[in-house]
């Protein structure tokens, strides 16, 4: 089979990139390792930036997230007790956020690839990326014991951490970053009513945790637990009381507790690779770098490299200008590392870290006033939060 671009990966990235590309006339394929329906199973964070809401729409696949989403215009930072609100809307300019989970973003986008009879190939195992130093990089991969081979222009890694586009890069090339933190998120989805019409974001000695939302009917809490936890260490009911004894009373009084529908626990991790191009291969979101989700930045990062790799390739093929994917990586970069910058400050703020000492303690409820003090420490909050331009 011969196509123009070959992307690894059927997750928002992969498959944003080539609704993106399709509408411009460039054909992609796309080789996903799982099932439609294993994708779409993944329960995942909710929060867009406004550029990647545009984006969508841009897309022609935003008319449900604009019926279904929620347009936040700020949050809530609950510290000892108090509650403090984050007004996105003031400090930003008129902007604001659209919260609506990734599970359904990726599901438009299948339902949108599939209106335009988009070539997606599940089930794909052994995919190798060949000869990509050349101008004619080919693919393969197996489906049972059939063998199959792409040719194409150019690969795009947007197969996750674990996928295998960033391990086709030469380790002698390639420039690893990273920091893991010594705690973890147990996520909680469970159809109740919200606690709370915004996310609230709670700094407690307990530990961190986060009341965030779905729909009106179907709500998202997490809390910061060890890394040795597990899941059953954390019966419902245990995790409501802990929940609770985390959140101002006030808020805690309105929790409408039930059972949970979904329970995980995620490691906090941040990572960048670099460089994000190699040859014909152009790596985009998490097969490139993993942010601590406390800032809700991993999507909207993923998000940001498809803005740049779409432009960059329809400059390539609308006016053979290369001038977009030579300078991808660098660009896609410096946004990241923004987006690296202030998820680990969020996550700094926000969490209680095991080994941390009076000063360092001290420190952290400064950050806290100083934020709740300043106005232009609540804008540069705001301007993250929203997303930073492109
Ligand atoms: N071959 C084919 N597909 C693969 C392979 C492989 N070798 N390895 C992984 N994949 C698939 C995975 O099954 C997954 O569906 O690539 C897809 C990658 O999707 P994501 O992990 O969702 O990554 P991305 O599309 O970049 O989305 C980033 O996901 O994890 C969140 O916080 C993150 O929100 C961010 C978003
Ligand atoms: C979520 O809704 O899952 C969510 C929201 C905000 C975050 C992280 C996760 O910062």
């Amino acid at each position: 089979m011969k196509t123009s671009v070959c992307i690894i990966g059927g997750g928002p990235s992969g498959l944003m990139l080539s609704q993106l590309l399709h509408l411009k006339g460039i054909d992609t394929v796309v080789l996903e390792r799982q099932s439609r329906e294993y994708v779409l199973r993944r329960i995942r964070a909710g929060v867009l930036e406004h550029g990647f809401a545009a984006l969508m729409r841009e897309a022609q696949c935003g008319e449900r997230m604009d019926r279904e989403g929620e347009i936040h215009d700020g949050f809530i930072i609950a510290h000892n007790g108090k509650q403090r609100r984050v007004d996105l809307h003031k400090y930003s300019h008129g902007s604001s956020v659209v919260v609506y989970g990734q599970t359904e973003l990726t599901r438009d986008l299948y339902e949108a690839r599939d209106r335009m009879n988009g070539i997606i190939i599940h089930n794909v195992e052994d995919v190798q990326l060949h000869d990509l130093l050349s101008a004619n990089p080919h693919v393969t991969y197996r489906t049972g014991d059939e063998v199959a081979r792409i040719d194409c222009d150019y690969i795009i890694g947007a197969d996750g951490f674990h996928g295998v586009s960033r391990k086709s890069i030469p380790k002698t090339v390639l420039k690893e970053y990273e920091k893991v933190y010594p705690f973890g998120w147990l996520g909680v989805l469970s159809r109740t009513r919200p606690v709370s019409p915004e996310l609230v974001y709670a700094r407690h000695d307990r530990g961190f945790a986060l009341c965030s939302l779905r729909s009106q009917v179907l709500s998202r809490y997490y809390i910061q637990v060890p890394l040795t936890d597990n899941i059953e260490d954390w019966p419902d009911d245990k995790f409501w009381d802990e929940l609770k004894r985390r959140l101002p009373e006030e808020i805690a009084a309105r929790l409408v507790t039930g059972p949970s529908i979904e329970k995980s626990i995620a490691p906090l991790r941040s990572y960048v690779a670099e460089p994000m191009r190699y040859g014909s291969l152009f790596l985009a979101g998490d097969a490139a770098h993993i942010v601590p989700p406390t800032g809700a930045r991993g999507l909207n990062s993923a998000a940001s490299d498809i803005y740049y790799l779409y432009h960059a390739l329809l400059a390539h093929y609308q006016n053979n200008d290369n001038t977009g994917l030579d300078t991808y990586s660098e660009k896609a970069l410096a946004r990241v590392w923004k987006a690296q910058r202030f998820s680990w400050w969020m996550t700094t703020m926000l969490h209680t870290f095991p080994e941390s000492n009076f000063y360092d303690q001290k420190l952290q409820q400064t950050d806290l006033e100083y934020l709740f003090s300043s106005e232009m420490a609540q804008g540069a909050l705001a301007e993250n939060y929203v997303g930073l331009p492109f």
